[in-house]
């Protein structure tokens, strides 16, 4: 994909596309309920397919429908104990997610299954949810012993109990709290800080015994299931989708976009906190609770004079999907911003520090990789140059912002563009409906 700085302001309504996390989740909670879920506003972009084809694989039927409401998929729920063992191994694709929470699940069934992934999941981490879950009494291990994929996973003597992880993550957290439903006694998970918590609410409405964790008190628990019973899920717009034009109405000189039902959930703003702290012109509208998540309209006007910013703590998790247009968008502003804590960009779909970094700086920004985060020395013209995503989604979609600003007549090249298509397979058509 080839992009030229925009010529005209951005402009325009956005309905962006159904959020990630709970696309997934809607389809792995309904496949082990009792009964029909049906899921509207499911997106239906690589990753989450992923999932759909994990569990067709185990013998759950799921259709997409079309009515007067629109498009709709519908899960046949086969219970807690109802899913089959596949006839092969199940391939999660691109999909962390898919991975992480199915492990917790095929913990708790009386079969055995071999998980697989692409080359980039299977570089990823491992160990996070062999190491609690085999400490609760499954029965999981890395088949070459190196804590990465190919997993094989089978039902142990699930026991409860408690478990104080190291890093902030909802895969793991909610891979171990969905193992609980499975166990003979209570299962807790004690985060060093509350991470997104989509697994929590949306369980509970499926008829779960399970509390969330706060933000004072981030522990989550659960206690073992009878059944969960299927429901109708309206899955709100990703707010980590819609980031892409936040950052491009406050960047892009007179652009005005609203982001219509985005889910602004407590545990996934952060976003909308720092661009507000860089002083970006935002206005949320019309807030109001879709099954549990707090959603509301987003207005961005375009902002001259955003300030930098420091990004650390409590707040990492919030926004860690977005820290690479984050960055872009730091490079846009004036002064210096300094983002820590942040180590796990390493192990998402890419190296997220130092290929932000790196592409930043092909593009003339001035940028420095750390250990745990960067630093944006920002203020710098950008200009062309040929963007290294290596098939990461959010790199891909952060650089497309970029394009926006650079001031050379060449264009920006976004290698691997396709890869969009893992959480956005629409990106490119919207944003070129806010360019006409
Ligand atoms: C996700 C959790 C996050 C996030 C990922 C989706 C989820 O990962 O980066 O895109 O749906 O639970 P971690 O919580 O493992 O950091």
């Amino acid at each position: 994909m080839k992009i030229t700085h925009a010529m005209n302001p951005l402009k325009g309504e956005i309905k962006v596309p159904g959020d990630k996390s709970i696309s997934h989740r809607s389809i792995m909670f309904g496949a082990i309920a009792e009964g029909d879920t049906v899921v509207r506003g499911f997106l239906k972009s690589a990753d989450c397919i992923s999932t759909i084809n994990c569990f067709r694989k185990m013998g759950v039927e799921i259709e997409e429908g079309h009515d007067a409401a629109g498009d709709y998929i519908l899960v046949h729920g086969k219970g807690l104990h109802g899913l089959k063992k596949p006839e092969s191994e199940l391939d999660c694709g691109n999909s962390g997610t898919t991975t992480r929470l199915i492990a917790g699940i095929l913990a708790g069934q009386d079969f055995e299954t071999r998980l697989t992934g692409d080359s980039s999941l299977s570089k990823r981490p491992m160990k996070r949810v062999i190491e609690p879950l085999s400490s609760l009494g499954a029965s999981i291990r890395s088949e070459n012993n190196n804590d990465r994929l190919p997993l094989i996973i089978s039902r142990g003597e699930l026991k409860g109990g408690e478990i104080r992880t190291s890093v902030a993550s909802a895969q793991v957290k909610s891979a171990i709290l969905l193992s609980g439903l499975y166990a003979d006694a209570e299962t807790r998970v004690i985060e060093p800080v509350l991470s997104r918590n989509h697994t929590e609410l949306m369980l509970s409405a499926f008829g779960a015994d399970i509390v969330s964790g706060t933000v004072d008190k981030p522990v989550s628990l659960i206690r073992p299931s009878e059944r969960l019973t299927g429901l109708s899920v309206t899955v709100p717009g990703d707010i980590s989708s819609a980031a892409y034009f936040m950052g491009a109405a406050l960047i892009v000189p007179g652009s005005e976009i609203l982001l219509k039902n985005v889910d602004i959930n407590p545990t996934r703003d952060g976003i909308l906190r720092v661009f507000r702290d860089m002083g970006g012109n935002i206005t949320i509208e019309n807030e109001r609770y879709e099954t549990g998540e707090k959603c509301a309209d987003i207005l961005v006007k375009y902002t001259p004079g955003l300030k930098g910013t420091g990004i650390s703590g409590d707040i990492i998790p919030a926004l860690i999907d977005e820290i690479p247009l984050i960055a872009v968008v730091a490079a846009a502003a004036e002064g210096d911003t300094v983002i820590k804590d942040a180590a796990e960009l390493k192990v998402k779909e890419s190296d997220r520090i130092s290929l932000t970094v790196d592409n930043l700086n092909a593009m003339g920004a001035d940028a420095e990789a750390k250990e745990d985060g960067m630093v944006i020395h920002g203020g710098k013209n950008l200009h062309h140059a040929v963007i290294d995503t290596a098939k990461d989604h959010r790199i891909a979609m952060s650089f497309s912002i970029a394009a926006l600003i650079s001031r050379s007549v060449q264009p920006v090249e976004i290698k691997d563009s396709a890869c969009v298509g893992i959480s956005y397979p629409e990106f490119y058509k919207d944003l070129d409906s806010l360019m006409r």
